[in-house]
Parts: structure tokens; sequence; C-alpha cells
């Protein structure tokens, strides 16, 4: 039985959390003590049903992020121990052949809240965003360490939205090597993996997010199936991860474009490891900003994976503008039969907001778009039917 101090529920709150909702905000909560920013607490009903052990932020308006829903949860090193291998063993047997490379925790989808961890091959890579997760970070290391035997756990805790919690960004770091294998200059982490029988590089310390976007899995696997004798066009390409699919595929061509020089280079080293020779003239790589770019040539298959255009409630409407030109400028370039695969990572834009941007870009380009697939994040970001706010990537494969 566990100590903890108890938060009670207004009258019906206690629904969405029984369903696996795992937030309660400030409004849902009836009485609560004098409690400290992260402090763990048992949640209660109206009625005092126990349904829970939750994670306590006075800072944030999600007052309380759920972590069990056993109210009798000792949260310690055994939980967290316990919580990964689970994890492990649920998602490692979805895993598609030859790919070693996967989301192990996915934060509150996982009831993780905070924790985010991606398995790079034998290396892990976590990111702790809420307080609670912060207090809990050597436990989180040992049990890493313990079940899995890795070559290197690195934190990536570099993240804004850890200020919503009154917690400071912090500097990446490597908390753990079993030796100097990976590389042995300490501002640098590349480490190789596998994904769908493919080679990547990913660098792990300054790459962006935890180094790689694991959540693109499925749409570049049709990305592959799609690219034979096209000219391709991956706009916002990063490490080229979209680039390799589509040449490996079969592309006539490929042209790469971001705005980072760096993960261009990387992803010029991703078309070598691939064993795709950058001198025969048919891939391309642009460093230049998506958005000015004036493309004097049409292309057959078009990925358009930008950064988030919106990370508040507050610019929704420029955000789905700014969706609507974009894709009408890939639009407008694209020859008769087609492909555009587009994507939104803004959590806070629906499925549906993003389908209407998109068929307004297609009326100004006067294109008649019809829906090959549609895409979400693959399933090791785990999304919940009773958490739709977990989910946030929406990819849309376009026929024109
Ligand atoms: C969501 S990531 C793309 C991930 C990539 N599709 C993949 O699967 O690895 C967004 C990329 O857009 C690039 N970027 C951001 N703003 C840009 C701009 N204005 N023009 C070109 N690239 C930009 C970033 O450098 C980053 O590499």
């Amino acid at each position: 039985m566990s100590l903890l101090p108890t938060i009670k529920l207004k009258k019906n709150k206690d629904i969405p959390i029984r369903a696996g909702h795992p937030w309660i905000f400030s409004n849902a909560i009836e009485n609560c003590p004098n409690l400290k920013i992260g402090e763990l607490v048992k949640i209660l009903s109206y009625e005092n049903f126990e349904l829970g052990i939750g994670m306590f932020n006075p800072n944030n308006s999600i007052r309380v992020r759920v972590i069990s829903q056993n109210p009798d949860e000792i949260i310690n090193q055994s939980f967290f121990e316990k919580r990964l291998q689970n994890l492990y063993e649920e998602k490692a047997k979805f895993l598609p052949e030859n790919t070693n490379a996967f989301r192990l925790a996915y934060a509150d989808s996982d009831y993780l809240p905070g924790l985010i961890i991606d398995k790079f091959d034998e290396v892990f890579v976590f990111q702790i965003h809420t307080a609670t997760m912060d207090i809990f970070r050597d436990e989180i290391i040992k049990s890493i360490k313990k079940i899995f035997n890795p070559q290197a756990i690195i934190e990536r805790s570099d993240v804004k939205a850890r200020e919503i919690e009154g917690l400071k960004m912090l500097t990446p770091k490597i908390h753990y090597e079993k030796t100097k294998s990976i590389s042995n200059n300490s501002r640098e982490k590349i480490v190789e993996f596998q994904e769908n029988g493919l080679k990547f590089y990913a660098d792990l310390i300054n790459g962006q997010k935890t180094g790689f976007f694991l959540d693109q899995r499925e749409a570049r696997k049709r990305t592959f199936e799609l690219a034979k004798n096209k000219n391709v066009l991956n706009l916002f390409c990063y490490t080229g991860a979209f680039s390799v699919y589509a040449a490996k595929g079969g592309a006539k061509s490929v042209c790469s474009i971001d705005i980072s020089e760096k993960a261009l280079n990387l992803a010029k080293e991703n078309f070598k490891l691939n064993n795709l020779k950058l001198e025969n003239g048919k891939y391309e790589f642009i460093k230049t900003d998506v958005f000015q770019f004036v493309s004097s040539q049409n292309f057959d298959l078009i990925i358009c994976d930008p950064p988030a255009l919106t990370k508040s409630g507050t610019n929704i409407k420029n955000a789905l503008k700014a969706y609507t030109d974009l894709n009408q400028k890939c639009l407008e370039i694209l020859n008769k039969n087609g492909i555009l695969i587009t994507s939104s990572c803004s959590g806070r834009i629906t499925e549906n907001d993003f389908k209407h941007a998109l068929k307004i870009a297609g009326f100004k380009a006067k294109k008649d778009l019809k829906i090959l697939n549609v895409l979400g994040a693959s399933f090791d970001h785990t999304e919940k039917l009773s958490f739709p706010e977990g989910k946030y990537l929406k990819t849309l494969i376009l026929g024109t």
C-alpha cells in the first residue's frame, strides 16, 4: 500500500481517466492538499474510488498526469524496469523485418508522462519534459542499463516543452557508454541502425529531436513502393531518409532539399551507406529555404514533410494557410498523374483541418486530388483511441 497524498476529482471527472485518458486538468479537481512540484499522488473519484497514481505539477494546467491505473503501484526503479520490459515485448513483435530502431516509450500514451525513449540498435536516447520524470532520472537510466545492457544512454532534454513544467532546457548528455566505440568525440554520437533493411546514420547529440524521425517509417515504406522510375523531390529532407527509400525503390532521380547543411551532409552519408553512388548525377542535394525555393522542373513524386507550422492553439488559422500555400506550390510542380506525400506534424491541427487545407491547395493548383493513403505515426508512437491529444502526425498520399 502506498502512502501518497490524495487528490479528489469532481463528479463524473473519473470517466475519461477510467477509459485511459491520462490528463487531469485543474478544473476537474475537487480538492487537493498542498503538494510539491512533481510529487506523486493517489487519484480518487468523487465517490472515493482509487483510480491510480498521478504526477502533480501546479505550473501546468494539466495538473495531474496518470502514470499508473493501479492505485497500489510503487513508483521506483523496479516499476520502470517492468514497464520498459513490457513495452519492449509489446512493440518489438510488431516491428518490420530488418528494423532495429523504434520508439520504446511514448510519454503519456504509454503511461510514462513526459518520458520519451528511442532505441537505435543498442543505443538509447531519452527525453524528459515533466517534473516528476526529472526526479526519477537515475531510476530511468539504471532501468535501461539493467534490462537492455546498452552500448550507450544519451539524454536529449533540450526541448522547450520543459518550460511549461517550470524546468530548464538541458544540454545533450551522454550518461553512460559501455565502450568508446560509437565515436570518441563526446560532442558527436553518430550511430548506425537499420530500418526496413536500409541503413541509416543518426547524430544523437546534434540531430533534431532524438536524432531521427522514427515516426515516418510507414510513409517511407510507401515511398519505396511508389518511387520506381519517378523523378522525386523531397522537401524538408533532413538526413535524407525518404530520399534513400525513393532511390532504393528505383527512382529515376532524387532531389533533396533542406535548410540545414549538417542535415544534408548526413543525407549524403546515408546515400553512401546504402551503396547509392553520388557521382552518377541522379541525386541532388540543395541547401535552401523551401519557402523561397523556385523550381525550374516538374516532378512525378513529391514528399513534403515540414517542421510543425504551429505549436500553440493561437495561430491555427495562419498555420493552415501556410500548409495550403506550401502544398499548392508542390502541386504546381507535380506532373500529371503525379503523387504528393504530404505531412503535418502539428498536434493542434486535426486530420480534417489538414485535409481541408489540402483541398484548397488542390483547388488553387487546379488539381483534383484523390486520397491514396492516410497514414499516422508508426505504431510504436502509441495512439490511444481514448487519448486523441497524443496524435500529432498526419501523412496523406495524394494522387492527381
Ligand atoms: C520534420 S523534419 C523532416 C524529417 C524528414 N522528412 C525525415 O523523415 O527524416 C523538418 C526538416 O525541415 C528543415 N527545415 C525547417 N525549415 C526549413 C525551411 N524553411 N526550408 C528548408 N528546410 C527547412 C529542418 O532542417 C528539418 O530537417
